[in-house]
């Protein structure tokens, strides 16, 4: 049964393992702005110091979506504040969050594990004043964008450059979604 959390700060080796699996999936060159030589150089600490933000800080969360205790797929919500700058160097107009990191093992694909993570990840981001919740997709990633764009994401029509290449911005209004209204909190 799958079931939605957030990591916990004992669980470095396996947010690092998640990672270096996502970092070897076929689409990662268009999906992360890392790759897997440069995460497996990471020191333990890195990944320690990651995972306890991860797990911790109240400026975003790494959810997991776990399957009878496997975990089969992954998403971070960053929250971001007015006047800061986001990844992409862009300055933040209102209280929103952004999505990075998605990544459903492929024997998940297609099953609704990707909605799941995004409704939990909108309600972690309502939860901590986020008014809207954004995400940067590669413009040749199309089976990501129709995931988001059926969840309920619009294209804003910006278009960014990233290490990537060239990303789409999608945007969901989260005080309007009302899809997490219903679900326990993930603290
Ligand atoms: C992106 C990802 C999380 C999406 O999860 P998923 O379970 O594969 O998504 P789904 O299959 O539920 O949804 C994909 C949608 O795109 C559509 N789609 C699939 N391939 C497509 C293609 N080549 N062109 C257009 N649409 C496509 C599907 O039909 C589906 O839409 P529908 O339900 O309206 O029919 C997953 O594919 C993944 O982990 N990919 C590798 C990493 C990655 O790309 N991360 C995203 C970085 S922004």
């Amino acid at each position: 049964m799958l079931s939605i959390r957030r990591v916990r700060v004992d669980e470095w080796e396996a947010v690092r393992d998640l990672r270096l699996e996502s970092l070897s999936d076929p689409l990662a060159p268009i999906a992360f702005l890392d790759t897997r030589a440069s995460a497996e150089a990471r020191s333990d600490d890195f990944w320690r110091d990651r995972t306890a933000r991860a797990a911790e800080s109240d400026d975003g969360a790494q959810l997991v979506a776990e399957d009878d205790g496997e975990w089969v797929g992954s998403l971070t919500v960053l929250l971001r504040r007015p006047g800061a700058t986001d990844h992409l160097h862009r300055t933040v107009a209102h209280p929103s969050a952004d999505v990075v990191g998605v990544w459903v093992r492929p024997t998940h694909r297609g099953d609704g594990t990707i909605d799941a993570l995004l409704e939990a990840a909108v309600e972690w981001a309502v939860a901590h004043g986020a008014q809207t919740v954004s995400l940067d997709v590669h413009v040749d990633n199309h089976r990501a964008q129709g995931a988001y764009r059926r969840f309920g994401f619009r294209e804003t029509g910006e278009v960014t450059q990233s290490v990537a290449g060239r990303e789409l911005r999608m945007t969901l209004q989260a005080e309007r979604s009302g899809r997490a209204a219903d679900r326990p909190s993930l603290g």
